[in-house]
């Protein structure tokens, strides 16, 4: 079984239906998937996205923000987000970290990788921030990087979708869902799990991406201990 784990979110899952914003339930019913794991004693690294505040390339759509800030911006986001994700794992009693790529002292840590590995192993869930600290990578980019650096065995692109299918299940009502496929089938346009980039640095480094569903109950456990046929491997 799994022992270190990086889960990634999206910013818009925090969002709910509203699509902006926070929703305290959806933070609540995260915190205590969350807390299943920590519980059985695996360790877990977490990212947020960002794009329930600000969406780095749309902010730069109209013309008026040049897509370095809009995506600057949108790193600003995710740490909004971790630290809500932070309070929300510290109301039930979880211990965490936020760390952060571009450093805000006042608000969390920077992100040191010796430091981060260290509160994991000391049973804290780390919520890495604000990206890789650059524009122009993805937080699913950001995500596969921590994911590499503190060598989790698996990535997990937790969605609203049970996994990846061989066609548009929205469009083929005969879609199968696949239980495993090749980082080269992740790159392919009707696929993308994830950005070319995340794609090639887990390929790289053969690190696992499991893409399921977050909003069903028990699923992250479920999946790190093996359970098939509720998620889609990349490997
Ligand atoms: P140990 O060394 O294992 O005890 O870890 P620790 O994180 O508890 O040690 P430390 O004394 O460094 O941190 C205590 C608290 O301060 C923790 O909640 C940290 O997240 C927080 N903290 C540490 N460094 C910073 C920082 O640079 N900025 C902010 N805002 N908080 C920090």
């Amino acid at each position: 079984m799994a022992k270190r784990v990086l889960v990634k979110f999206s910013g818009e899952a925090l969002a709910g239906e509203g699509g902006f914003g926070i929703d305290s339930e959806i933070l609540g019913f995260i915190a205590q998937e969350i807390k299943l794991l920590v519980e059985d004693g695996i360790e877990v690294g977490i990212v947020i996205g960002g794009g329930n505040i600000i969406r780095g390339v749309s902010a730069s759509a109209g013309g008026i923000i040049k897509r370095t800030s809009g995506d600057y911006m949108g790193m600003l986001a995710t740490v909004i987000n971790a630290i809500a994700v932070q309070e929300a794992l510290e109301h039930i009693g979880i211990s965490t970290r936020v760390q952060s790529a571009m450093e805000i002292k006042e608000v969390c840590e920077p992100y040191i990788y010796r430091r981060a590995i260290r509160h994991l192993q000391k049973g804290r869930v780390v919520i890495f921030s604000a990206g890789t600290g650059n524009p122009y990578f993805t937080t699913d980019t950001a995500a596969t990087l921590r994911a590499v650096e503190i060598e989790a065995n698996m990535i997990i692109k937790a969605t609203k979708v049970d996994g990846v299918y061989d066609k548009d299940p929205a469009k083929f009502s005969d879609a199968v869902m696949l239980n495993e496929l090749s980082y080269d089938d992740a790159l392919k346009d009707h696929i993308k799990v994830m950005d070319d980039t995340a794609i090639a640095l887990a390929k790289d480094n053969k690190l696992p991406i499991v893409v399921c569903n977050m909003f069903k109950e028990g699923n992250l456990l479920k999946i790190i201990k093996g359970e098939e046929g509720i998620c889609s491997t990349v490997k």
